[in-house]
């Protein structure tokens, strides 16, 4: 029945809504021992409307506790994306010293009828019960364009030479542009500078944010990460997120010198496949279809930098085959900067605990015949991590989620670029996946460059009921995808095509 269908693909480890619809990850905070998951909710459906901030808490990351609707929407706006910070210094007088009030920086987007009708403008509100129930700010909006596409406040404390003070990193989505404002008490705000239009720039720029890293974990070398999701135009098709390293100073955000693939954008690019190549030379958070709206959370403990995005694509996302329920969140990833043939790149780590072992294989050689791995099982989510020496194997391939008769399967496969060489292709096809037929784009391969140290194929898999996350090479490169398999679908095989492979690890658990 649709029902047992739809409860077989709720995530096992996945932050999904009880009954409702959910979008971008807004809010992320640590506060007090927990995470809080605030989210674009629809309280009164399962489909993208009357956008309020719905709300999550876990102690881990991994498991989530869902709370009442925190920021409802009313007659007068829709309560759109933003950011929330814990104002430790009461800067804004919403709380006390000695308990600083959270506050919450969201776009409200203004109904026709009301005096700023039309326009998207940030507004606060506040918590001083640690998150559980929030007050609009009677002075609301605090900082409005007269846009009406100005809108994803990410607020973070600045300190720098220029001083200690607010930070608020928001979009003029369709002119491709990230604002930067500054704050000493979250009420009112000063235009510092604007970026953009750069490297992929053919949608709407949305939920942008701004952090400080260390290279390589040198204190003394640290870059600033600027990221900046798009819709479309993303390098999987539709939705997805691009970031920028350089340096931010309290005014400006420069890219690293030469490191842009488009410094005027890549649709200021007339020669069609000169642009394709330059969009695939933009970094990416995410090379799968089904990673969108990423931001950090502030005050994560000891300095982590830890981001969220929402599981889906706008191509399709109305219309996953899901109820009452639809989308989910992807898994909290860590983020660090490594620097890679002299440029910093980010690595980013799936935060997991707890895992149990299904399989420990330990070094083999993989020759003709398939790999038969643990089935998945129903109520968990599998965590598949493995090291392959491809050697002259043309083709490493993973087949997860299949039916025993391989009509059906997600299949990741690495190719090497030729023989001898360490630099490849990484291929995500959930194109025999299962139910793909809801929404025309929905079936897709998708396709990451890769490059192998010491010819060694490092893969960590996460594969929960409806998803499949990659992280290669230790995080360097991401693809993420759902995937709806049919009931039953569960086998999982590794083989290798073209010569014999090496495999040097092999190890399998599943996480509840
Ligand atoms: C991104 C986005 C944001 C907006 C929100 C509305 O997915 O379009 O720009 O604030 O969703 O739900």
């Amino acid at each position: 029945t649709a029902r047992a269908v739809t409860s077989r693909f709720r995530p096992a480890i996945h932050f999904t809504a009880r009954n409702t619809w959910l979008n971008d990850p807004n809010g992320l905070v640590f506060h007090e021992g927990l995470y809080h998951l605030f989210f674009q909710n629809n309280p009164f459906g399962n489909v993208w409307g009357n956008m309020s901030w719905g709300h999550a808490t876990s102690p881990d990351l991994l498991h989530w506790t869902e709370h009442p609707v925190a920021i409802a929407c009313d007659e007068t706006e829709d309560i759109f994306s933003g950011s929330v910070v814990v104002d430790h210094g009461n800067t804004s007088g919403f709380g006390t010293a000695d308990a600083p009030a959270l506050v919450a920086i969201y776009t409200s987007a203004f109904k026709g009828a009301s005096e700023h009708g039309g326009t998207q403008a940030q507004s606060l509100a506040y918590s001083t019960d640690a998150g559980m129930t929030w007050r609009k700010y009677q002075g609301n909006p605090v900082l409005t364009r007269n846009s009406a596409n100005f809108r994803d406040p990410k607020v973070f404390r600045y300190q720098g030479e220029q001083g200690s003070f607010w930070v608020m990193a928001a979009v003029e989505a369709q002119q491709q542009q990230v604002l930067f404002y500054r704050s000493d008490d979250l009420k009112s705000w000063d235009f510092l500078s604007g970026f953009g239009p750069a490297n992929a720039d053919a949608g709407e720029w949305e939920c942008p944010d701004l952090f400080p890293l260390p290279v390589d974990g040198d204190p003394d070398n640290v870059k600033w990460v600027l990221i900046v999701n798009i819709n479309p135009g993303a390098v999987a098709g539709g939705s997805g997120g691009q970031y920028f390293v350089g340096q931010f100073d309290g005014v400006r955000f420069v890219p690293d010198p030469g490191t842009l693939a488009a410094p005027a954008g890549v649709s200021s690019l007339a020669d069609p496949e000169a642009a394709a190549a330059a969009l695939r030379q933009c970094l990416w958070l995410d090379w799968g279809r089904d990673c969108y709206a990423s931001v950090s959370f502030s005050d994560a403990p000891g300095d982590r930098r830890i981001i969220i995005g929402w599981m889906s694509n706008w191509d399709y996302a109305n219309e996953l085959p899901t109820a009452p329920w639809r989308s989910s969140m992807t898994l909290a990833r860590e983020l660090s900067l490594t620097s890679v043939d002299g440029s910093a790149r980010l690595i980013q780590q799936p935060v997991l605990a707890g895992t149990g072992g299904q399989l420990d294989a330990g070094t083999f050689e993989l020759r003709d015949s398939a790999f038969r791995l643990p089935d998945a099982v129903p109520g968990g989510a599998q965590v598949i991590e493995a090291e392959v020496l491809p050697g002259s194997a043309g083709r490493v391939e993973f087949r997860l989620l299949g039916s025993g008769d391989d009509s059906e399967g997600t299949v990741l496969s690495y190719e090497p670029d030729g023989p001898d060489t360490d630099s490849g292709t990484l291929i995500l096809d959930r194109r025999q996946s299962g139910n793909t037929g809801f929404h025309g784009k929905f079936a897709s391969a998708e396709s990451a460059p890769l490059v192998l140290e010491d010819g060694v194929l490092k893969l960590l898999l996460v594969v929960d009921h409806c998803s499949v996350e990659v992280f290669a090479q230790g995080g360097r490169v991401v693809l993420t995808d759902l995937v709806f398999p049919s009931e039953g679908s569960r086998e999982n095989r590794l083989s290798a095509e073209g010569g014999p492979a090496t495999i040097l690890k092999l190890a399998v658990s599943t996480l509840a």
